[in-house]
């Protein structure tokens, strides 16, 4: 087979896929006027303000709308915006962005994080979004929440990385990670991961994406989605 021939039969499924997630997001809509509305717009313009000439990466992270766009799809992908009231748990949660739609959509929601970055901090307290401080660890459980979850989530995660080597996890690590998750997930709990990618552009090893797969989830680049629970 020609290689032009074997990468369409690669790449055909992931744009037929990309696709549908497009037709759905427009046919399905959520409205991002009423989601900047409700935000105290003062406070808002006083925390961009503050972060307007700062250098740091993160900084990006105050020009709030693109990343409310971005986290509404990811909202719309897993279809949270068009189900009956779920307890979420985002891991890494960052500024809460996703965590914010959610809890605007009548979802109970609680964040992660290790808290490092002020500006999170502000934004989750202007979207009134609840966070756990906690450092993710291979092979340390998490903490005790106090109750269970129906989906726990992770976007763009790197938490998944030991410092400062920046070696990322194999399959021990994740097998240990998921059965701890398991502990936290109400039956019928569902699991979303956004992975970020490796150094070399690839998302995970062969290895680790048949670990996945054994696991149940559904692979299809970054996205690491086990949507009828984890097989373990
Ligand atoms: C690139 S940001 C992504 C934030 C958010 N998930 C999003 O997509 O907008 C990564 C986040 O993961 C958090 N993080 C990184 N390592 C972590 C760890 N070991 N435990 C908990 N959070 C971690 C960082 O503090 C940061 O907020």
């Amino acid at each position: 087979m020609k290689l032009s021939h074997k990468l369409l039969k690669f790449t055909e499924p992931l744009t037929y896929q990309r696709g549908w997630r497009r037709a759905q997001r427009s046919i399905f809509r959520v409205p991002l006027r009423p989601l900047l509305a409700s935000i105290d717009q003062e406070r808002l313009r006083e925390i961009q303000q503050r972060y307007a000439n700062s250098q740091a990466g993160y900084a990006k992270y105050a020009n709030v709308e693109p990343w409310l766009r971005l986290n509404r799809e990811r909202v719309q992908d897993l279809k949270l915006h068009r189900s009956m009231p779920k307890r979420v748990l985002d891991l890494g949660c960052g500024g809460g962005f996703f965590l914010f739609i959610l809890k605007k959509l009548g979802h109970s929601v609680l964040g992660l994080d290790v808290g490092h970055i002020a500006l999170f901090t502000e934004l989750l307290a202007l979207f009134g979004v609840p966070r756990v401080l906690w450092k993710i660890s291979a092979f340390e459980p998490l903490p005790d929440f106090g109750h269970e979850f129906d989906w726990i989530t992770a976007f763009s995660v790197n938490f998944n990385l030991y410092h400062p080597s920046k070696r990322r996890w194999g399959s021990a690590e994740w097998d240990f990670f998921l059965r701890d998750l398991q502990r936290h997930l109400a039956p019928g709990g569902k699991v979303f991961f956004g992975l970020n990618p490796l150094f070399d552009g690839d998302y995970y090893t062969p290895e680790l994406r048949d670990f996945f797969l054994s696991r149940g989830a559904t692979v299809e680049r970054e996205r690491i989605s086990f949507k009828n629970g984890l097989r373990l």
